[in-house]
């Protein structure tokens, strides 16, 4: 609440009220708990490999064994949540990798399940990571037509995927793709393979956007020709964004994202207002470096502009907020 008296009562005039931080703690809106935050961490074949990230600094890639330390770094910090990323071995025309039982993820979320019983283990589901193309899906190149993403034997590949996390010991599985019918069909393969109880994130909202720039290096997944703009949506569009959650709630999604977060927070609160389902934010790879770049400048203040970030965030309707400065974050929140 502003504690200033005017408003919907004219005849009172203006006061300024007392404010001390725990009055204006307990009246507050809105508020950020570390246990609200995810981490995304990109994990690697190998051990003890911790490689940096340079365009995203304090961001790495870690073999398992890594990923282990810096989820119970999180945990520590309060963070209970992590959705992985894999970059695999080998990369090929069918996305093998993403869904072999020994793929990176499958092996990353057995070892975290296993030291970390208690930690809340994200998958994302998509095959761009995993094809040499770096496509979100199947590819066919025709003379006439160019290059084509082919929808439908992409949901085969994306199914397979999702049930080998879930086999894994994946607590959720976030498909990440944008292909049509992707959640129905991973609903089904999960349904058909006995994990009726795995719930699904989908991202629904997902926008084509300059803002993925530096995940694409950390994830080694930058299209080798053409954009993501076939599957992806386009920035002008809002109701469309409506359309597709509907789609993926229908489908049966059990959550729903938007992406990017902050040029997309009337998405946000639109997503939120109409369908009151759990709604997760994704603070993607760009606004966090940015905010570390002008940071290392001196030019902003970075808990500042990264707190009232993820404020806005929740202000405009995120339950959850998958971000890089998650602990980070929280350490603040411990501090406040
Ligand atoms: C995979 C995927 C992307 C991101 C999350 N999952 C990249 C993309 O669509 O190119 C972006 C995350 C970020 O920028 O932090 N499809």
């Amino acid at each position: 609440m502003s504690l200033t008296a005017f408003g919907r009562y004219p005849q009172l005039r203006p006061r300024r009220l007392r404010q001390t931080p725990a009055l204006r703690r307990l009246f507050a809106e809105s508020r950020l708990h570390p246990s609200q935050l995810v981490l995304p961490l990109f994990a690697r074949p190998g051990s003890k490999i911790r490689k940096p990230i340079p365009s995203m600094p304090g961001a790495f890639q870690l073999s398992p064994d890594e990923v282990v330390r810096e989820a119970a770094k999180a945990a520590s910090a309060g963070v209970t949540s992590v959705l992985l990323f894999g970059i695999p071995r080998r990369k090929d025309l069918t996305a093998s990798e993403a869904y072999a039982g020994n793929g990176i993820v499958q092996q990353t979320v057995r070892l975290l399940k296993k030291e970390l019983p208690g930690l809340v283990v994200m998958t994302d589901v998509c095959l761009c990571e995993y094809m040499s193309h770096g496509h979100c899906g199947v590819v066919r190149k025709t003379a006439r037509a160019g290059t084509r993403i082919l929808n439908d034997p992409t949901l085969k590949l994306l199914a397979r995927t999702a049930a080998s996390h879930a086999e894994a010991g994946a607590d959720l599985v976030a498909p990440s793709d944008m292909m049509d019918g992707r959640v129905g069909a991973i609903r089904r393969e999960l349904d058909a393979r006995g994990f009726e109880d795995t719930p699904i994130l989908a991202y629904a909202a997902k926008y084509a956007s300059a803002f993925y720039g530096p995940f694409r290096e950390a994830a080694e997944s930058t299209p080798q020709f053409g954009d993501r703009r076939s599957y992806q949506m386009d920035a002008a569009n809002a109701e469309e964004a409506l359309r597709e959650v509907a789609l993926d709630i229908e489908e049966g999604a059990d959550a729903v994202m938007v992406k990017p977060a902050l040029a997309y927070l009337d998405i946000l609160h639109r997503v939120k207002s109409t369908f009151g389902y759990p709604t997760a934010a994704y603070a993607v790879s760009a606004e966090y470096s940015m905010v570390k770049a002008a940071a290392a400048r001196g030019w902003v203040d970075e808990r500042g502009v990264t707190m009232e970030s993820l404020l806005s965030m929740r202000r405009a309707g995120a339950d959850i907020i998958i971000t890089y400065a998650a602990v980070d974050a929280a350490r603040w929140m411990a501090e406040a």
